[in-house]
Parts: C-alpha cells; sequence; structure tokens
C-alpha cells in the first residue's frame, strides 16, 4: 500500500525552506506543500495562545490541501503549539526542537550556546529538555531581530553584521564549542556566522534529524510512503509579497500568493 498525497510543512515565513531543503533531498519521490506564513512573523514574540491558532490556522490549510502528515518547520510554533495539534488532529505531527541534546554530549568545555527566538527559550518544552543536561553550562541568547532581516531579505546587511556579533561574543569569550540553531530561519545565516566563530566551535542545527524523522514516520506508518518514480512536486505559498520566498529558493520554484 501507498501514499502519494503530499507532505505538509510549514513555518512562521521563508526560514522553514532549510527544513523542506533536508526532506526534499532525503525523499525527493515525496511530494511537499509549504505554507510561510510570512505575514504573521516573527512568531517568536507572540503569546503562547497566539502561537497556538496560527499553528491550527496553518494546520486547517494543510488538511484542506490533502496532507498526510505535517511537519512543523518552527521551532517556536513546536515547542508551544505542538501539544495541542497532536491532541486536536489524528493526522502525524513531526516537529522541529532544538538540537541541546547532541551538542551537550559531545561538549569538551561543557559548555554550550544556543540562539532562538524568546517563545522558544521560554517554552516549558525547551526547557524540560536543558533540566536534562544540568552538567553543562546552556548559555541562552534570543536572536532578537534576526528573523525580520531574514524575512525582509537582508541577509547579508551591516545591520545583520552588528546583531551577530553582539550574540555571538560573549558565548565565545565563555568558551562554548558546540553552537545550536534553534530556528529554523537561522541556518541561512552560517555562512555570516562561520566567519564570526573560530573554527573549533561546531555549529548545529536540526535540518536532517527533522528529515529522518520524517522517513521514519512515513517507514512505520504502514502505507504512507509514496510509490512514484519521479521526483516529485514542491509547492510553495505565502500569504505576503512571493519576492523573498522566490529568492531564497534561487529562483527555482514558483511561489504561490494566497490569503491564508
Ligand atoms: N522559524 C521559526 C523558528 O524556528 C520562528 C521564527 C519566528 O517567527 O520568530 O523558531
Amino acid at each position: 500500500m501507498h501514499n502519494n498525497q503530499p507532505i505538509g510543512i510549514f513555518d512562521s515565513g521563508i526560514g522553514g525552506t532549510s527544513i523542506w531543503s533536508a526532506i526534499n533531498e532525503l525523499l525527493p519521490y515525496e511530494k511537499t506543500i509549504y505554507l510561510a506564513d510570512s505575514k504573521n512573523a516573527p512568531y517568536g514574540q507572540k503569546s503562547k495562545a497566539e502561537i497556538i491558532a496560527l499553528s491550527i490556522k496553518n494546520t486547517e490549510l494543510l488538511l484542506d490541501l490533502n496532507c498526510k502528515i505535517i511537519v512543523v518547520a518552527c521551532n517556536t510554533a513546536t515547542t508551544n503549539a505542538i501539544r495541542e495539534l497532536r491532541a486536536k488532529y489524528t493526522i502525524p505531527f513531526i516537529g522541529i526542537e532544538p538540537a541541546i541534546k547532541p551538542a551537550a554530549i559531545h561538549s569538551k568545555t561543557h559548555t554550550i550556546g544556543i540562539l532562538a527566538t524568546q517563545g522558544t527559550l521560554n517554552s516549558a518544552l525547551f526547557n524540560k529538555t536543558t533540566e536534562m543536561f544540568h552538567d553543562t553550562k546552556i548559555m541562552e541568547q534570543v536572536g532578537h531581530g534576526l528573523v525580520q532581516l531574514i524575512e525582509s531579505g537582508d541577509i547579508n546587511s551591516p545591520e545583520m553584521t552588528r546583531l551577530l556579533n553582539s550574540y555571538l561574543n560573549p558565548m565565545i569569550e565563555a568558551n562554548i564549542d558546540y553552537l545550536v540553531l534553534g530556528c529554523s530561519h537561522y541556518p541561512y545565516l552560517i555562512p555570516q556566522i562561520k566567519k564570526i566563530l573560530p573554527k573549533n566551535i561546531q555549529i548545529i542545527d536540526s535540518g536532517q534529524a527533522v528529515a529522518k524523522q520524517t522517513q521514519n514516520i512515513l517507514r512505520e506508518k504502514v502505507g504512507f510512503s509514496s510509490n512514484n518514480n519521479n521526483k516529485s512536486e514542491s509547492l510553495f505559498y505565502t500569504n505576503t509579497n512571493p519576492k523573498v520566498l522566490t529568492e531564497i529558493l534561487e529562483n527555482k520554484y514558483n511561489v504561490i500568493e494566497k490569503d491564508f
């Protein structure tokens, strides 16, 4: 038995395309539908209730578009709303959480840094995870302003360099050896981050882990994988001007503008 319905993916904006890329690379025969809720970005400073309401809105559209499984490609939405989504719907949900565990396990300096949104760092789910690693010093930093700059296409701006320096320099001084990127927008900043961090500091994000987990869930649930033999279609929807999303996809995909 097979299922050729699409995998639905949503984020507060364009950042979750970093997760979509990992999924599309690992599962090229699966059709995907990506929703960029850029009109409501950033989610990071919103209340838990607002994040849940937006996550439900995105889920409803992906269900209308006939998705068989939903990937919440947003740390903020996962850490604040995935429990509620799983309680409300029967469709499987896959979430993304900051990769604290591998960083804490491998750290030799027992000091790691995490850059994430306020919503993620304040969430009960994130705090439950960090409690498990009390032998590791975890330097938490809210990436104020980073998502807004990425959403407006200003990844390489002097303001971005200034903000990243101010967030990362204290971590370098504290001798971190791992930096966890706890927001799906931040992998797009890796080239700039590498210019700031000394070479011995490893950068970790969760994209590949989420893609692997998606593959596992599709395999475990009998009849969930596609039996397409050709590379499958990827559809992208945004509720703002499609320019920045189109550019981040290197102009390879046609982005559909839709009110949602
Ligand atoms: N990309 C999202 C995340 O992974 C949210 C960023 C935001 O909207 O604040 O947390």
